[in-house]
């Protein structure tokens, strides 16, 4: 997802995914994203935060396996869902739901794990200033994880700015992780063929950031 490079009216964040997420009863599979099993399955259950949570099925994925997780997102309609989910699959009492406006947030504390999940939007969006207060987030001995798209599928009628899309790599240089001595992982990940409305398949990349924090 990325903005539309033609002019828009102005599209405030929550009317605009509220309205995304109204299109049907379930956007999303309700399956955790792959980059989040891999990276995180080694880590020790501790506090969660998890931004742009959508549906809920990172944050409660996490809560099924001990972590205290508080999913964050700007649409009410994606944080009812959440609730509900977390409901039916019994983890109500690990996860809170929290609305905001991630491009008018800080962070109040800290957590042992700050997640960032394809946090793209299709209207302007500040994101590495959300992922730099991602970051400071993290507690010490903490850890970041930033996936995202890396490319984007050659027919959809978004046009993003590649700058919406950058590499872990690039992600990690602009928070300075490294210069402040966090241990950094970076990866490119070939992960998923895509397939276009005329069954034109397309390979599709995510970046994969996992960064932890000096004790
Ligand atoms: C592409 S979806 C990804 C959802 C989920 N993380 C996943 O991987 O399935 C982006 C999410 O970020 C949320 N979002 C977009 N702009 C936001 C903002 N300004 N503040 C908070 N959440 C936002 C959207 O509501 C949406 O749930």
């Amino acid at each position: 997802m990325g903005r539309h490079s033609e002019a828009q009216p102005e599209q405030r964040p929550a009317e605009t995914w509220d309205q995304f997420y109204s299109e049907s009863t379930r956007i999303w599979s309700g399956n955790p994203n792959s980059a989040l099993v891999s990276q995180v399955a080694e880590l020790s259950p501790g506090t969660a935060l998890e931004l742009g949570c959508g549906e809920g099925a990172d944050a409660i994925w996490l809560a099924e396996r001990g972590w205290q997780v508080t999913g964050i997102d700007v649409s009410g309609v994606a944080l009812e869902r959440a609730a509900e989910h977390a409901l039916s699959a019994g983890v109500a009492e690990s996860t809170d739901w929290e609305r905001h406006d991630l491009a008018l947030w800080q962070p109040s504390r800290s957590y042992d794990l700050v997640t960032a999940l394809f946090l793209h939007s299709m209207i302007d969006f500040p994101r590495e200033p959300i992922l730099r207060a991602a970051a400071a987030a993290v507690a010490p001995g903490g850890s970041l994880l930033v996936v995202g798209h890396e490319s984007f599928p050659p027919w959809s009628e978004h046009r993003p700015d590649a700058s919406d899309f950058p590499p872990a790599e690039n992600v990690a240089e602009a928070l300075g992780l490294a210069g402040a001595g966090w241990r950094v992982h970076t990866a490119s990940v070939p992960g998923r063929v895509a397939t276009g409305p005329e069954g034109q398949a397309a390979q599709l990349t995510d970046s994969v950031l996992l960064a932890r924090r000096p004790a």
